[in-house]
């Protein structure tokens, strides 16, 4: 009977994303059917009251409270899978895009970047894991000298995009999840699991806003490649704690106040625009830097993470910045059940770094 049970076992076809945000964990199981990604299940478990906090606010918890937290999780969201992709946070990255010699032999040109990139990363490189990415930009060969200061002998250059994560930080990751019983094949920063969840046309310059408890990260995603990227020390907590101060409420009050009222209901309690204006300001002076040194426009401008669910945010973001403004919408690339749309639509922005990881898990399916 082994025989026929191996012979009919059917493959696991499930997949989770973890996303370890500095308020809250998120994760989301997808189901691979008929080339589809169908969605199973998701839940989010807040880290604050974890470590004495609040919830919404950033906290700085031990690994082994995240894993505690990570296992409460998995089982309140009843996910049934161990398979999983796990999220990198932007804030333990480096990523530089530097201006290399281009080779026309592959081989080569691996070389000439393992090399030249000791030259950009501030720790001895064993102590990293390096990645890279070639921008494609026309033709290396005619984009030399244009902007360089390099002398022309020097030959033609090309793009690269270094990617950076610390050893101890993976060593970190991978613990938490061994702890939590789960099995990870991938760690990938935040920011490209985004971009796979919520930029619909990852070929014109999008700038993408994740607006999290307390940090807001601002890139420019153009061909799928980070253009720029920049994180801004304010986020939705700022929110609260403003509601919090002027308003004469608690924490936990605020928070929910400012859940329920959105920009012009807690108008009157603490401004929130305030706080969304030093955010903004801060995302056009990357918008504008792009721009001058691209000589290209950005096309639109996609807000995610959990301070995008803030009602009216889209309305308030499209009379600041004079372009398209989106609020992502991730849970659109998966299938679910019509009913329960307009809810994955309104909580959709905060899950959109644990849909990104389930997306690229279940590429391996
Ligand atoms: N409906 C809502 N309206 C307004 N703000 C909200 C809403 N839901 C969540 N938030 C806020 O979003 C923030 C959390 O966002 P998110 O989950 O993206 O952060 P994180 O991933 O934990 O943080 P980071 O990405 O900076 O590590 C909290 O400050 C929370 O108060
Ligand atoms: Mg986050």
């Amino acid at each position: 009977m082994a025989f026929f049970s191996n012979l009919f076992a059917k493959k696991e076809t499930s997949v989770v994303g973890i996303d370890i945000g500095s308020s809250s964990l998120k994760v989301v199981q997808l189901r691979k059917e008929r080339g589809q990604a169908v969605l199973e299940t998701y839940g989010e478990l807040s880290l604050g009251p974890y470590g004495g906090g609040e919830i919404g606010q950033a906290t700085n918890l031990s690994p082994e409270q995240i894993t505690e937290t990570l296992k409460d999780l998995l089982r309140e969201a009843k996910v049934t899978t161990k398979s999983c992709g796990v999220s990198i946070p932007y804030s333990r990255s480096l990523l530089t895009l530097v201006s290399l010699p281009y080779r026309a032999d592959p081989k080569e040109q691996k070389t000439v970047i393992e090399l030249e990139a000791r030259k950009y990363i501030p720790v001895p490189i064993s102590e990293v894991q390096l990645d890279w990415f070639v921008v494609p930009e026309g033709n290396p060969a005619q984009s030399m000298g244009n902007n360089s200061t390099e002398p022309l002998a020097q030959g033609p250059k090309i793009k690269v995009l270094l990617v950076a994560v610390h050893n101890d930080e993976l060593t970190q990751l991978q613990n938490i999840v061994a702890g939590a019983g789960l099995s990870a094949s991938f760690y990938e920063i935040e920011i490209f699991s985004t971009i796979r969840a919520a930029v619909l046309e990852p070929v014109k310059p999008v700038m993408v806003l994740d607006i999290g408890a307390a940090t807001t990260k601002v890139y420019v995603v153009e061909h799928g490649v980070v253009a720029l990227s920049h994180a801004v020390s304010v986020g939705s907590q700022d929110i609260t704690r403003a509601i919090s101060v002027s308003g004469n409420v608690s924490l936990t009050q605020a928070e929910a106040l400012k859940k329920e009222e959105g920009i012009s209901g807690a108008r009157a309690l603490g401004s929130p625009e305030l706080v969304f204006s030093r955010i903004f300001s801060e995302a056009r002076r990357v918008l504008v830097q792009y721009e001058t040194m691209h000589h290209k426009s950005i096309a639109s401008i996609v807000c995610t993470g959990g301070g995008a669910t803030t009602k009216e945010l889209g309305e308030y973001a499209k009379g600041v910045f004079a372009i398209d403004v989106q609020i992502a919408d991730p849970f659109a690339k998966t299938e679910a059940p019509a009913f329960m749309r307009p809810v994955l639509e309104e909580i959709g922005p905060e899950f959109a770094v644990a849909v990104g990881i389930a997306l690229r898990k279940l590429e391996e399916v």
